[in-house]
């Protein structure tokens, strides 16, 4: 059951008579609606009536309309104005360019400019690695999206992606220092996709690949890795690769069992799918089965694409056939990464005792997290209303703070599973338990224990 939260949060301006009553009146309007207030400022007050802005959450856009209108239906209440804090929020951008040197005077520009500029541009003309030294490369990544499945929004396009894109900047920053700009490209041809990227990559230590549909997302990646010599990692697929593993290495540890005993069932062999189904086969569980919009992958399907090509012949080590129903009975462990409501509280029943579940299709998962609690010894959602949120978070700014330190040409599985242990380590044995399976994405250690795991690891290949 959704609850008023942040995301619709408004701040209605409104005059009101200034009896003694009128604030009990206004805030029971608000809560006979639904909403959930969480300031009341009386911002000017006069003999004749007071302007106040009530500040609460809502549920959605609609329900944030509905409190105001039951505010603005009081006798003697007038709605002035009604402010969206997501949209002020975004008002001008997220982020920002500050610069690090002093330009006080003349001399402060010879050196940060013209012409003591020249002499750095020398330098790193005669050995390019200096780039890394002495420009941005050394800490700055790009947010690379064509906006062609963004959120749960779907293909809405270059410049309605750049919002998302400025979010993950501002995370890059917040939790890692790295210095991260969005680059919407306005094209969803992969041709130029990678041509576009290849271009721009002299500027950059890392390329983060974002909300880039399926299958087009994995060429697109296979191809740059092989062109750059600067690491190429598509969020959505390895990073929730990496806090998914990360996840069930604990969730392992709260049931009992061995990686090597189970039996994992992979809903969704898309962008998620298909990289947590290759993770996880670094940890050498008992058998993975992949499902996804046409049931049990293997190898005597029809029309295999290159990757299911490579899931079917990775997976399925018994040759199943058949539902994802079927699959599930006896699994030890369901991971979904697909559609809502594809399975019920009987299908957690059919499966091995003390089953985990991880149903992470956003907004709604595949199953409703209570239901499946029925039967599940843990449960996990990408939901930030449930215990045990998959964010991707405690992964990428880690991740590639790793990289840049370790000036790492390339990304490999070693350091995605490096990475994924370090997250599920960062819980110790005595906070571990059924519903914190996961670090919280504010833990302070999270980052650095990621970074320091992805250097160790990429300094070992180096
Ligand atoms: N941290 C997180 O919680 C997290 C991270 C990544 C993705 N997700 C969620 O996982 C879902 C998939 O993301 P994606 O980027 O891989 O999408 P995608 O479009 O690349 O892949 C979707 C996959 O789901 C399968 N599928 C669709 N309907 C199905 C059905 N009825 N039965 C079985 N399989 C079905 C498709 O065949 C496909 O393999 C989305 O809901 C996304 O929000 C959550």
């Amino acid at each position: 059951m959704p609850v008023p939260g942040p995301g619709y949060s408004i701040t209605v301006r409104l005059e009101a008579p200034p009896s003694a009553s009128a604030a009990g009146d206004l805030t029971s309007a608000v809560g006979r609606v639904g909403g959930v207030i969480t300031a009341f400022d009386v911002v000017e007050s006069h003999t004749d009536r007071i302007v106040v802005d009530i500040t609460c959450n809502a549920l959605s856009a609609n329900h944030a309309k509905d409190i105001t209108g039951a505010l603005g239906a009081l006798p003697g209440v007038r709605v002035r104005k009604v402010s969206d804090r997501t949209f002020l929020v975004h008002l001008g951008g997220k982020i920002e360019v500050t610069s690090k040197v002093a330009l006080r005077n003349r001399d402060d520009l010879s050196r940060a400019y013209t012409p003591g500029v020249a002499r750095i541009c020398q330098a790193i003309a005669e050995n390019p690695d200096d780039a890394r030294r002495l420009t941005v490369k050394r800490n700055t990544v790009a947010v690379v999206t064509d906006g062609s499945a963004v959120l749960g929004l779907g293909n809405i396009g270059p410049a309605a992606a750049l919002p998302v894109m400025e979010g993950k900047a501002a995370l890059f920053k917040k939790f890692a220092g790295v210095d991260a700009w969005p680059v919407c490209l306005d094209t969803q041809d992969t041709e130029e996709i990678i041509r576009a990227v290849e271009l721009i990559a002299p500027v950059y230590g890392g390329i983060n690949l974002e909300d880039i549909a399926a299958p087009r997302c994995f060429e697109i990646e296979a191809r740059l890795r092989e062109k750059l010599d600067i690491p190429v990692f598509h969020d959505d697929q390895h990073g929730t690769a990496i806090v998914v593993i990360a996840a069930l290495r604990n969730a392992l540890r709260v049931v009992g069992k061995k990686m090597q005993d189970c039996r994992i069932v992979v809903c969704g062999t898309g962008a998620a799918g298909s990289a947590i189904i290759r993770l996880l086969l670094q940890k050498n569980p008992a058998d993975v089965i992949a499902v996804d919009i046409d049931g049990v992958v293997h190898t005597g399907r029809d029309n295999l694409d290159d990757n299911l090509r490579w899931v079917a012949e990775h997976t399925n080590a018994e040759g199943r056939t058949g539902t994802l129903h079927e699959a599930m009975v006896g699994a030890d462990v369901f991971i979904g990464v697909s559609a809502p409501n594809l399975i019920g509280a009987e299908q957690v029943a059919s499966m091995a005792a003390d089953p985990i579940v991880f149903a992470l299709a956003n907004p709604d998962p595949e199953i409703d997290p209570m239901e499946a609690q029925r039967h599940a010894a843990v449960v996990a959602t990408g939901r930030s209303d449930f215990p045990n949120q998959i964010n991707n978070v405690l992964a990428f700014p880690g991740v590639f703070r790793g990289l840049l330190d370790a000036h790492a040409h390339t990304i490999t599985d070693a350091m995605l599973v490096a990475a994924a242990n370090a997250i599920a380590d960062v819980v110790d044995g005595e906070r571990l338990n059924a519903s914190f399976i996961v670090p919280s994405v504010f833990d302070a250690a999270v980052a650095p224990a990621v970074a320091e795991a992805v250097r160790r690891a990429a300094v070992g290949e180096g």
